[in-house]
């Protein structure tokens, strides 16, 4: 009896297992590809969750199909066009569905920061409760990377469509890999790589944030820390970043802080499991904080730097041990949202 029943939870497992080419259900499985409830593969990259009355969006850089390297740029500058900001939204952060291009690439004015020929990266959104608008920062840069500003859009909808303010240097300040954090006072904050990458300013938002203030912080002077991912828990900051390679992985560095702006402490690489020392062969972008619960969900993207648009995303829950975080890999896992009594 015993061996039939084992025989039939092989088969069932067999048979599920070969069901699953890619992500899906009510769980999560890092790395491998994932379909939304279209069953086309999610294209948003460097991305951001947002929560808003029940609902996950997701918004993330919209790849196009063809990888190409910059021409005369020295380094690995591996891109693709910039097809603007797609979301997707979901209810238990397993089933995503495509909300479109939320902010569209200007394909007319050849001089726009939005044109196709420029870069798109890592937007962040956040809702302003005095305005009541959702506000949208970016990383904007032209073809090499020099241009090195943060762009800011807004909309009326989580949904969009979402209009193109300006591009700036926060303070004058070069501006690279960015994320925005809301905290708990409404007050929002700037995270940006600057000083050519080498220190992370964290610059507070105007109140209704659509402007950095001239009230910032330099954080890790010297120390090169990019790919910024910063959330809180129980009155504690907490900041993922990557090393500067590129495309290419490296060690993340978790630090923590009392204060938003600082001063960081670092904690080292929370990353736990084969492939710690490079992130999983991912890079942090966000950290969901799962609404009503304490589970805390790091978004990394393992990049393909030569098919920009097949890099794959690693979600991996925060496990916490005597107060100290760390990210252990998982194969599979199921966030705890209302995932299962969804479907
Ligand atoms: C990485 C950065 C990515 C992208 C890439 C371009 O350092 O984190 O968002 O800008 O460089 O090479």
């Amino acid at each position: 009896m015993r061996i039939i029943s084992l025989h039939a939870s092989i088969v069932t497992l067999a048979v599920t297992l070969a069901a699953w080419p890619a992500q899906s259900g009510s769980i999560i499985t890092p790395g491998l590809e994932w379909e939304d409830t279209n069953g086309s593969p999610i294209n948003a990259h460097g991305g951001g969750v947002m929560y808003h009355d029940g609902v996950y969006y997701w918004y993330g850089e919209y790849k196009g199909d063809f990888t190409y390297r910059s021409p005369g740029v020295g380094w690995d500058c591996y891109r693709t066009e910039a097809g603007g900001v797609s979301c997707y939204s979901s209810r238990d952060l397993c089933n995503w569905t495509f909300e479109g291009i939320v902010l569209e690439p200007d394909t007319v004015d050849t001089h726009s920061d939005i044109h196709p020929t420029m870069v798109i990266e890592r937007p962040k959104v956040v809702y302003n409760d005095r305005t009541h608008q959702f506000v949208m920062w970016m990383h904007i840069d032209n073809h090499n990377y020099g241009k090195a500003t943060a762009g800011v859009a807004v909309s009326d909808t989580p949904t969009g469509k979402f209009r193109f303010i300006e591009a700036m240097r926060p303070n004058g300040q070069i501006c690279r890999d960015l994320t925005v954090f809301k905290d708990d006072d409404d007050q929002a904050y700037l995270i940006y790589s600057s000083e050519d990458n080498a220190t992370l300013h964290i610059a507070r938002l105007s109140d209704d944030y659509l402007k950095p203030t001239a009230h910032y912080t330099r954080n890790f002077p010297n120390g090169f820390r990019e790919a910024p991912a910063m959330f809180k828990r129980q009155g504690k900051y907490y900041l993922v970043t990557s090393g500067c390679t590129g495309w290419d992985p490296n060690e993340a560095d978790l630090a923590v802080a009392d204060q938003v702006m600082g001063p960081y402490t670092p904690m080292g690489n929370p990353c736990r499991g084969v492939d710690a020392d490079k992130t999983f062969y991912g890079q942090s972008t966000f950290v969901i904080a799962v609404e009503g619960t304490d589970q805390y969900v790091m978004m990394l993207d393992r990049w393909n730097k030569r098919d920009l648009i097949a890099s794959r995303y690693i979600w991996l829950p925060f496990e916490w041990s005597d107060g100290k975080p760390s990210i252990p890999w998982r194969d599979v896992w199921a966030p705890n949202t209302a995932c299962r009594a969804a479907r």
